[in-house]
């Protein structure tokens, strides 16, 4: 009884660890869009997407948001330099 309580009590400790790294990956991940939205996107759609001097990008999909990213718009400048991943880490962040 006491070897099978132990052994419950271990899996319980490696599923809590894998829950908690998890959660960690994930805010690694929206931070570094948040780093990246700061540097590049900030001053002109203001905090979190909400828009600026430029629009409100919070709505805008994962497609066109990329395409505006890369080849810019009337009025934003375009961030060849950037990748899709990057990318990709800006758009989740201004959706979370
Ligand atoms: C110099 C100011 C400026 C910067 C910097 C800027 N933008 Fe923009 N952005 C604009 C303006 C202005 C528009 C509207 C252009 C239009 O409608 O023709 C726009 C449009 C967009 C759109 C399309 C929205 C729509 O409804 O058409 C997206 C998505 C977007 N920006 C994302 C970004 C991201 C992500 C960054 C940072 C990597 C960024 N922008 C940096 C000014 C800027």
């Amino acid at each position: 009884m006491k070897k099978m309580f132990t052994t419950v009590m271990i899996l319980m400790l490696i599923a809590a660890v894998g829950v908690l790294q998890v959660v960690t990956e994930q805010n690694a991940f929206a931070a570094s869009g948040k780093s990246l939205y700061n540097k590049s996107c900030k001053s002109c759609h203001g905090a979190k997407g909400g828009g600026a001097g430029g629009p409100d990008i919070r709505e805008e999909s994962f497609n066109s948001f990329k395409k505006a990213v890369k080849n810019g718009k009337e009025g934003m400048p375009a961030f060849k330099s950037l990748s899709s991943s990057s990318i990709k880490k800006i758009w989740k962040y201004v959706h979370i």
